[in-house]
């Protein structure tokens, strides 16, 4: 066992007893929520699937004679999405008459309600969703707001997810950043007003203007007790959401936090995402191959036209001549040094005269080693024209590059 596995250990158990510590209990986990490296989420990679988390024990929040009392809720999560800068659907936290919430749909409903009891009164469910997904149908502002919502999706005020500084200033969050978040709700029975802040733990400076301030009687919504908790759920992206430490009180509190930041593992690589990886990796590197390839054949392409170019029509004429490219291409230094040299001057110069030339035919004499030089000019050509009808002759180069003739000049017809 490793030591750092020891230390996350050792931080898991303090984390633990640190909740139940405040709470005084512990969170029922139900459908897509479990644990990741130690840290409780509400979803898994399953797409489409929703979790909770809820306290364990029943809140009062209704006194004998009725008088509903204030409280307050200050948790500390962080949503890592699949796709950077891609939402899923995103997490809230829930009071509820149930211990959890059964028959709820994923997707946009966030695990809380379904298509059929959506808006419903009979619900009683207040919520506050961190909805990181536009859905029209619920009048969503954007796809990083913060929202209060009482039986239904339809957020009975919402905000772009942020905070107030000291001047007073705007300053967006981003609730998928992967950082860790602080949300507080507070409730004011004497005002009935619900106000909401969204914070970084990371910053010293907590808002003291709040992100949503609704007033709001909640004691007609409220039954005597309730469940509170947290869910959350996957569409066709998936998105971890991390519920760290909550705290939850029948009066007006803001705790803080004073334990240091630990790092959130990233969002899981599934099984299938890490074939398709490997699929894509090797396709890439296939599609790059044959690019490769085919660069290196047009250019050899271009240079081979480039010698086909230079070719004389004698050769053309005279059906398939003996000559392969490569070869040529190698004697002549890929036809630089003679086109460097201009006019085939030096060519004509050493042109054997006709002396040599019937001394070569009768195999007295050699050939002389420019004669793939000579080949190529046009006054060859024009000697071919005239003595090489019925020459046929083949020459290759073989590896130590010497000039020979493999096929003997047959016959010549004079
Ligand atoms: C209800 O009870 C609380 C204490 O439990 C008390 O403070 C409050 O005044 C009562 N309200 C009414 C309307 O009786
Ligand atoms: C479950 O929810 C569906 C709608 O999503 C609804 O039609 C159905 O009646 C519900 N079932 C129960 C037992 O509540
Ligand atoms: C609200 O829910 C209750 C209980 O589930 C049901 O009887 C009632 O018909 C529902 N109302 C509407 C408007 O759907
Ligand atoms: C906040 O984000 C919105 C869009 O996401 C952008 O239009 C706006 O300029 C941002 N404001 C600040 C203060 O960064
Ligand atoms: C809620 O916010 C308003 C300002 O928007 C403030 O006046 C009020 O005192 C706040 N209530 C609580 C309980 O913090």
């Amino acid at each position: 066992m490793s030591s750092k596995l020891i230390s996350q250990v050792i931080f898991l158990i303090l984390v633990l007893l640190c909740c139940t510590e405040y709470t005084n209990g512990k969170l029922i986990m139900q459908g897509s929520s479990g644990f990741v490296k130690g840290f409780r989420t509400l979803t898994s990679t399953k797409k489409h699937a929703y979790g909770q988390a809820f306290h364990d024990e029943i809140l009062q929040f209704k006194n004998s004679n009725g008088t509903m009392t204030s409280f307050s809720v200050t948790f500390f999560f962080v949503i890592v999405p699949e796709h950077k800068h891609k939402g899923s659907h995103g997490m809230a936290f829930v009071i509820s008459p149930t211990r959890g919430i059964t028959n709820a749909s994923a997707d946009q409903y966030l695990g809380i309600f379904n298509e059929a009891n959506n808006g419903n009164t009979s619900n009683h469910i207040f919520a506050v969703e961190l909805d990181i997904n536009k859905d029209d149908e619920f009048g969503d502002i954007n796809d990083n707001h913060v929202g209060i919502n009482i039986n239904g999706m339809r957020s009975i005020v919402s905000a772009p997810a942020g905070y107030y500084d000291q001047e007073g200033h705007f300053r967006n969050l981003s609730l998928i950043s992967g950082n860790l978040l602080r949300l507080t709700i507070l409730y004011s029975h004497k005002d009935t007003q619900i106000n909401v802040t969204l914070s970084s733990p990371e910053e010293a400076y907590y808002p003291t203007k709040p992100l949503l301030s609704l007033s709001q009687d909640l004691s007609p919504y409220f039954l005597d007790k309730m469940y509170a908790g947290f869910s959350a759920s996957t569409g066709s992206v998936g998105a971890m959401h991390y519920m760290w430490i909550w705290f939850i009180n029948g009066y007006i509190t803001i705790p803080d936090l004073d334990l240091g930041i630990p790092t959130f593992p990233p969002y899981p690589i599934t099984k299938t995402k890490a074939a398709l990886i490997v699929l894509v990796t090797a396709l890439a590197l296939a599609l790059f191959a044959a690019l490769v390839a085919s660069a290196l054949s047009f250019f050899f392409y271009k240079r081979h036209m480039k010698v086909m170019e230079v070719l004389e029509e004698w050769e053309i004429e005279c059906g398939p001549h003996r000559f392969a490219y490569k070869e040529l291409f190698k004697a002549t230094n890929g036809f630089k040094q003679l086109l460097g040299k201009g006019g085939f001057g030096q060519v004509e110069e050493v042109r054997p005269d006709m002396a040599t030339v019937v001394k070569i035919l009768d195999g007295v004499s050699e050939l002389p080693n420019n004669l793939l030089d000579i080949v190529r000019t046009e006054k060859l050509g024009r000697w071919y024209e005239t003595y090489g009808n019925v020459l046929d002759v083949e020459v290759t180069m073989e590896s130590g590059g010497d000039l020979t003739v493999t096929e003997p000049l047959t016959s010549v017809g004079r």
